[in-house]
């Protein structure tokens, strides 16, 4: 197994950084935090190092990834940026926010996977903003795990999906927010929200007014990414409804994951004090629970407000919507 290698968190290792830098510039593959998930990074300029994500990971060749930046100036070098999209990246960035705008043609089409539009994204992590501040080039970036498994959100589970499929870990400790980016598509007049994420949807709303939640067939072709089954653990998820279902029959006993205690026999529980912490430990434990177990686990379905909204959309998805 690929040993990840640590760094301090707000003042990393130059010479980790460097090496980073060096393996990026010849094509490898870097694993590395962010304060949304890990991530899996290539020199998003180079189509045949970009192709090496999708091989890495397994991942569908039409679906495409979110270049991170360090800077928003660098965005215009691979986008379109109107005022209004500058107006986001002032307030927003750095952040739990990818910004879907018009690509230029610099960016190749294994990142685009053929659209002509491209997910572009200024992490705050201190790990993050090191290694891209350090890159003449934007990273492409998708979450560091095998496709269709849950995101990582610490470097060991880095380690254990991808092995030497990566050719460096930087270790920066576990990830904060724990879910991914808001994804927010801000090619035509109304902004459409494409996956909820890190950056809630009352925080957009405050500064852009509407914003449409996309149904059906936009959102499948908008977002190829939504399209696959996503996040799933090993074993059957189930939610669960605590104001609604009473006291439920899971049979003899199941795992549990959720804010309020359970009132139904469980072999063991992971239970969180904040719809944040539901938000941050959701994708570790879901791996921690299906660990020598082949019964099911069920999670507790949270309110949708803040945080809440992206965490139900991974549950959704975990659990194929039982
Ligand atoms: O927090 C995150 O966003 C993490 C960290 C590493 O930055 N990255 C991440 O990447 O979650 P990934 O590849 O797992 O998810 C990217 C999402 C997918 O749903 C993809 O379809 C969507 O962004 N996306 C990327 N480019 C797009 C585009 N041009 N148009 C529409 N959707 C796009
Ligand atoms: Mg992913």
């Amino acid at each position: 197994m690929r040993v990840p290698i640590k760094v301090d968190r707000w003042n990393p290792d130059r010479e980790v950084i460097d090496r980073a830098v060096s393996i990026l510039k010849s094509g490898g593959l870097v694993g590395f935090p962010t304060e949304t998930v890990y991530g899996l990074g290539a020199d998003g300029l180079d189509g045949k190092a970009v192709s090496g994500i999708f091989e890495a990971k397994g991942r569908p060749s039409d679906n495409p990834l979110i270049l991170h930046v360090g800077d928003p100036e660098s965005v215009r070098k691979i986008a379109k940026v109107d005022d209004r999209a500058d107006m986001i990246m002032k307030n927003l960035w750095p952040g739990p926010l990818t910004l879907v705008l018009p690509a230029l043609p610099i960016v190749p089409p294994e990142v685009t996977a053929g659209l002509d539009t491209v997910g572009v994204r200024m992490p705050s992590h201190p790990v993050a903003l090191a290694l891209l501040q350090a890159c003449p080039f934007p990273v492409a970036a998708p979450s560091a795990n095998t496709s269709g498994r849950p995101s990582p959100t610490d470097a060991v589970t880095v380690a254990r999906d991808l092995d030497d499929r990566v050719d460096l870990i930087i270790d920066g400790g576990a990830t904060e927010v724990g879910l991914e980016s808001t994804v927010l598509d801000v090619t035509g007049e109304v902004p459409v929200l494409l996956r909820p994420g890190g950056l809630s949807v009352e925080v957009l709303a405050d500064l852009l007014g509407e914003i449409a939640l996309p149904v059906g067939e936009l959102e499948l072709k908008r977002s190829p990414g939504t399209r696959y089954r996503h996040y799933a653990p090993s074993v059957p998820l189930i939610l669960w409804i605590p104001e609604e279902s009473g006291h439920p029959d899971f049979g003899e006993s199941c795992r549990y994951i959720g804010m309020v205690e359970p009132v139904f026999p469980v072999d063991k529980s992971i239970i969180f004090d904040s719809v944040e912490s539901y938000g941050r430990g959701l994708f570790s434990a879901l791996r921690e629970l299906e660990r020598e177990w082949d019964g099911t686990i069920v999670a507790q379905w949270p309110d949708s407000d803040g945080i809440g909204l992206a965490l139900r959309d991974r549950l959704r998805r975990a659990s194929g919507g039982r």
